[in-house]
């Protein structure tokens, strides 16, 4: 078989690796705040009750913005139930997740993590049992600088300055029936348009994301979409996608190629977006905001519902994630890296024990996932402007996407140190050689090949006992000669091939 093809031209630009692509997700849902993030009482906790182990990695893992509160569970959430002395917060159902909410961690508790883990807050409202007015309040309290019943309550809650949250999300998933308030479009279209109007009335600086799908399976997907933005258009900044890929049937060849099917879905997203905006003559361009997606063993979710009455921090989905879900969640990077141009933030699900990269034993350590790897490696080093590539090479048939290429990648260039990233993935069972072609970028040299390949040992995971046992290595890079080199992409892998200027 002739070896696959991969030419790299810095003038095939989509647009800038956008920072908010990085984005995950912290929601009252499982062990993800009480056990995951905070913990007062554990070793490792700070006089606040975060836990430091968790802010270290959060750090590590290079996360820069973080949604907040849910996820499902906004859409019952009264915001002002987390605020003020903690002696006085009410205990609440948690509906969405069968849950006892003590409400010891809320909005000033989360905003002050976000200040020590160095990430952007993305705060939702919920559109689900509430509306216009209490989204309203919500903002005045964490964006007004004061003078106002809301704003000085703040400040008596010890902030004195405005948090300034830029990234608002009105509502979440109110498409789908298991959500507490779903909607119908219209319903859901005039409600998230009005509150809209509404705070950026408040605050005009601020960016508005309005719901999309909870996934592309949804049977009104795409006519959601459409009429939510016949509604909230000329409002909002993003419209949100959601996608979880669930491993549990085994049927790896299909598992791999999920990216196949995230791309198809942004691109119908954005069809759907354009399609309101020509009708609507709107000049402005409406981005994406990818607030929710990961590799998720959501079959196993009801199992864990059902076993249990109403109890406080119950471990909710905390799957362990394997080798091959570490290259796929690689892939929906590079993935959403591809359409940096139309997808404007992005945040995995979720950030600690619940579906995560971070997973910890209350009381005891956290460990890095296998999926923690190819995030981590993606942050740090898509630095600039993405680049479009067409990759020539073999294609393998799956169940669930036809034919699919072997083949994924994407790459970043960074104009100002010169440096040159390229992200690949090899969905298929054997070692794949790739002819690189940078004639584009002459005078480059090979800095590092980092692979994190799941073809030896595919079920591998990381736990407490063997936190290490996924982890990426190094391979050797030949260095461009005449602009041209080979590199062989190990079975079932994701790669990172880093290029700099020769010294
Ligand atoms: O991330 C877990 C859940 O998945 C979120 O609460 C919800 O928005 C989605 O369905």
């Amino acid at each position: 078989m002739p070896n696959a093809q991969l030419t790299i031209d810095p003038t095939f630009t989509i647009g800038a690796a956008d920072r908010r692509l990085f984005g995950s997700f912290v929601e009252h849902m499982g062990r993800c705040v009480y056990g995951g993030i905070y913990e007062p009482g554990h070793p490792d906790a700070d006089p606040r009750g975060f836990r430091r182990d968790v802010l270290e990695l959060t750090r590590e893992l290079g996360v820069s913005v973080v949604r907040y509160p849910g996820g499902n569970f906004v859409s019952g959430y009264r915001w002002e139930d987390g605020v003020g002395p903690v002696g006085d917060r009410p205990r609440r159902l948690d509906l969405a997740w069968k849950t006892v909410e003590t409400n010891a961690f809320g909005l000033d508790e989360f905003m002050t993590w976000a200040v020590e883990a160095g990430v952007e807050p993305m705060m939702a409202v919920n559109l689900g049992t509430r509306g216009v007015q209490e989204a309203c309040d919500l903002l005045e309290y964490a964006n007004h600088p004061g003078g106002t019943q809301l704003s000085d309550l703040r400040r008596k809650h010890g902030a004195e300055d405005p948090y300034g949250v830029r990234l608002w999300c009105l509502g979440n998933e109110l498409d789908g029936p298991w959500q507490v308030g779903h909607k119908t479009a219209d319903e859901y279209g005039r409600l998230a348009a009005e509150t809209a109007r509404a705070m950026k009335m408040i605050d005009p600086s601020i960016s508005l994301v309005a719901c999309g799908s909870s996934n592309r399976r949804m049977p009104t997907f795409a006519a959601w979409e459409a009429t939510v933005l016949e509604h909230t258009y000329e409002h909002v900044d993003y419209i949100s996608a959601h996608t979880y890929y669930d491993p549990s049937d085994g049927d790896r060849a299909s598992i791999l190629a999920s990216a196949v099917d995230m791309d198809n879905f942004i691109r119908e997203v954005v069809a759907t977006a354009d399609h309101v905006a020509a009708k609507q003559r709107q000049k402005r361009k409406l981005k994406i905001s990818f607030d929710e997606w990961n590799v998720w063993y959501e079959s196993r979710l009801q199992a864990d519902l059902d076993r249990r009455g109403w109890v406080e921090a119950p471990a909710l989905i905390e799957d362990d994630f394997t080798a091959v879900d570490a290259v796929v969640v690689g892939d929906l990077l590079i993935t959403l890296l591809r359409h940096a141009d139309r997808v404007g933030v992005a945040c995995q699900a979720q950030l600690a024990n619940v579906i995560a990269p971070i997973r910890t034993r209350t009381g005891g350590p956290a460990w890095r996932q296998s999926i923690f790897h190819p995030f981590a490696l993606t942050a740090r080093h898509a630095r600039g402007t993405v680049l479009r590539t067409e990759p020539v090479g073999p294609t393998y048939e799956t169940k669930r996407y036809g034919e699919v290429p072997v083949l994924d990648t994407v790459a970043v260039h960074d104009e100002e140190t010169g440096e040159l990233a390229v992200f690949a993935v090899n969905r298929g069972p054997n070692e794949l050689p790739v002819d690189l072609d940078l004639r584009g970028l002459p005078g480059l040299r090979a800095v590092e090949h980092v692979t994190l390949a799941a073809g030896a040992d595919p079920a591998a995971t990381n736990t407490e006992a063997e936190p290490t046992r996924v982890t990426p290595r190094q391979l050797t890079t030949p260095t461009p000669d005449g602009g041209r080199c080979s590199v062989a992409l190990p079975a079932c892998s994701w790669n990172l091939l880093r290029f700099a200027p020769q010294s």
